[in-house]
């Protein structure tokens, strides 16, 4: 499932800790050792992400002149708003209780979301299941995000963001977007549109810590709110742009492996606790916050899925000259690039020693460091362990589960996306015909 990309620069990064890629406009350092990953981490304020953040505010979101040369104002500084913007992130974005508010949300959305899939006859339920993932998921990281007046509600603009999420390396990259991009550019400025009216109508004071914070950052630097609403585009990248995927893969490994189907289920049924309603019906229910530290096997198959998939590549560029370990000259005006699969698949890095924590790059690492980490995975694992503990799930044809291809996932995609969808039945457990509780984290503390 590797891209012939991902091959040849493992075949050419073999050699050398760090290398140079010579294209006609721009100078690219690969960084192969990941012993050098920290260093180059510590140049964060001149090996930086903020040119990279502040590019695309104005090629891909379509944001104004104006807004641009405050995003490009002081890059190095505090005072930067997407330098200032990620600690606030960090902070709002932490275990507490704005946390447990999103993971609650976002669990509600995903309970009746499986509600649907289940048949009071018993019979199955047929779905694409990339297809259904993507949309359960979009809704309910949308809601527990943007809030009760979150603009993915309406069927519009979850398809107008299907059409611009492939398109944004071309944005990105095109002079001539209109002849180029022209569906992409159409359905931006829908986006763009319609967060223009979740903003007038006071869409961020009910939503989540992190929209809310986010939004009075950007107002106190002065955007209008055109660009403020472009920026809630790029927001959705952040918040929408791997947790499907990411839970996608998940669940197609769970459920491919008949033994790590029952090791998970093992775990998860001893986390449940039984009881009986008035009516003398049995209820099981499932603590969620119970998974962030008793379900070993869940987390773990987590990270080895997230180790496995993604294929960001961390971009930097480089401000200032830089001599990265007093040995390598890195020039001012080049990109620095850290490709994830290359570190996650090291030998030196995974082999038999054990694992080094520098080598895991799904959530980058350093001051980028993903705020929404916690979020993300406390929701991607509560919606795999509601599925398996409620739901069998068996592909259509054959019934043989068969590793998709990835030939054509976009070249900006965080991770791998299958080629083709995988039909499947799903049919709810015999002991999943009762009545399943799931209990969010800080319930009744709201
Ligand atoms: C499985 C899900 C996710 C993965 C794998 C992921 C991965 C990443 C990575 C690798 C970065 C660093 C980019 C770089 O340094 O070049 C990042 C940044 C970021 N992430 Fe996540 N992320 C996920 C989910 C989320 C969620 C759910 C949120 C918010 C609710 C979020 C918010 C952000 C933000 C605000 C940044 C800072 C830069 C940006 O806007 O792209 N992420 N994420």
């Amino acid at each position: 499932m590797k891209s012939h990309s991902d091959k040849v620069s493992r075949k050419r990064g073999n050699r050398f800790p760090i290398y140079t890629l010579r294209l006609p406009t721009v100078r690219v350092y690969i960084i192969h050792a990941t012993e050098l990953i920290p260093a180059v981490q510590r140049q964060w304020r001149t090996v930086s992400f903020t040119p990279i953040m502040a590019n695309a505010g104005r090629a891909v979101l379509g944001v104004s002149q104006t807004g641009t040369d405050i995003l490009r104002k002081d890059l190095t500084s505090d005072s930067n708003p997407v330098v200032g913007l990620l600690p606030i992130l960090s902070r709002v974005m932490a275990p507490g209780p704005s946390l447990d508010c999103m993971v609650r949300r976002a669990a509600e959305i995903m309970t009746t979301s499986m509600d649907r899939l289940k048949r009071g006859d018993g019979a199955p339920v047929t779905i694409k299941l990339y297809e259904w993932t993507r949309h359960e998921i979009l809704m309910a990281t949308t809601e527990a995000v943007f809030g009760p007046k979150n603009p993915y509600q309406e069927p519009a603009v979850e398809s107008a963001w299907r059409t611009l999420e492939p398109s944004y390396l071309s944005l990105a990259l095109s002079p001539l977007k209109p002849l180029t991009s022209p569906r992409a550019l159409q359905a931006r400025e829908f986006l763009a549109s319609s967060f223009i009216s979740y903003l007038e109508n006071n869409g961020p004071a009910t939503a989540s810590a992190f929209i809310r914070e986010a939004h009075a950052h950007n107002v106190s630097h002065g955007f209008t709110t055109d660009d403020l609403a472009r920026f809630e585009i790029g927001h959705s990248h952040a918040v929408i742009g791997s947790t499907a995927p990411t839970a996608w893969w998940l669940l197609w490994h769970v459920y491919s492996d008949p033994v790590v189907l029952g090791e998970v289920r093992a775990e998860l049924e001893e986390l449940a606790a039984d009881s009986l309603d008035p009516l003398g019906e049995k209820t099981r229910s499932l603590d969620l916050s119970l998974l962030t530290s008793h379900a070993s096997i869940l987390q773990s198959a987590l990270k080895e899925t997230l180790r496995v998939h993604t294929i960001s590549p961390a971009v930097r560029f480089c401000l200032e000259d830089h001599l990265l370990e007093g040995k390598y000259l890195l020039r001012k005006g080049a990109l620095v690039i850290v490709p994830q699969p290359l570190h996650h698949s090291s030998t030196f890095a995974w082999g038999e020693k054990g694992h080094n924590h520098v080598a895991f790059r799904a959530f980058g690492g350093g001051h980028t460091l993903c705020p929404g980490r916690h979020f993300s995975a406390a929701e991607i694992v509560a919606f795999v362990a509601m599925m398996v503990l409620r739901f069998d799930v068996a592909p259509k044809k054959a019934g043989k589960w068969v590793a998709p291809t990835c030939e054509k996932t976009p070249m900006v995609a965080s991770l791998q996306i299958p080629d083709e969808d995988v039909e499947v039945e799903v049919r709810a457990r015999e002991n999943g015909r009762g009545q399943w509780q799931f209990v969010s984290p800080g319930a009744g503390k709201e």
